[in-house]
């Protein structure tokens, strides 16, 4: 019989100098600033980030919730975020594998990510899982890229997509049955040749599950 097939790491040769770049932690603050003026956090939250990577995202919001579990499918990646893991003032989790393959029995109080969605190619297919693994009433913050011109990566490899329409993704979030569908700015990055704007999707599972349209 044949082995499965091991994707790649697409990140293996960024993970190192991953927290260097001065502009990805100044993002991932600003998302998460967006986050906490948005959703109201507390200790008994158990957040899932997905694509936490080396737990930029996740190290603002761990003042806030009671435990965090980094999923990503980049073993290089999360080395760094175990690496880091004492410095977290909640618990953490770590857990390896693809969202849209991994089987996964938890139910989240919510589901936050900062910059990853435009590595996933089926959002519509993404948004349906996510709703599946949240409680009733747990809510989704992904942050990622306003539509780009293809400029924003010098490399385009693993990029499904150059950002998003927020119409067009509210839209979709709408259609997997999520409540209270809501687009926030959530701050620019900017590089040497342009400025690209980053937005934070919201948006809440029905309180009754029967709900589901
Ligand atoms: C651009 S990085 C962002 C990392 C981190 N959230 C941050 O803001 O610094 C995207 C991350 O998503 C992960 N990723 C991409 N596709 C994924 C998938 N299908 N399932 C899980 N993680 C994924 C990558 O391995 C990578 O760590």
């Amino acid at each position: 019989m044949k082995a499965p097939e091991m994707k790649k790491d697409l990140f293996a040769h960024k993970s190192k100098s991953w927290d260097m770049n001065s502009r990805r932690v100044k993002n991932a603050e600003a998302i998460a600033e967006t986050i906490v003026r948005n959703i109201p956090l507390h200790p008994n939250i158990h957040l899932l980030d997905l694509g936490a990577g080396t737990g930029l995202l996740s190290y603002y919001l761990a003042q806030k919730v009671g435990k965090i579990t980094a999923l990503d499918n980049s073993p290089s990646m999360l080395a760094e975020f175990a690496a880091k893991r004492p410095e977290f003032v909640c618990e953490t989790e770590i857990l390896e594998g693809d969202i849209m393959q991994l089987p996964i029995e938890t139910r989240y109080d919510g589901i936050v990510s900062s910059m990853t969605i435009h590595h996933i190619e089926d959002i519509p297919a993404l948004l349906e899982k996510l709703y599946t693994i949240l409680k009733p009433d747990g809510f989704i913050a992904l942050a990622d890229l306003e539509q780009e011109d293809g400029t924003f990566h010098s490399d385009n490899t693993g990029v499904y997509h150059y950002g998003f329409d927020t119409a067009q993704l509210a839209e979709m979030a709408e259609k997997a049955g999520f409540e209270d569908v809501a687009v926030h700015h959530a701050g620019t990055i900017t590089k040497p040749h342009r400025e690209f704007g980053v937005f934070l999707l919201t948006g809440r599972r029905s309180a009754d599950p029967i709900n589901k349209i």
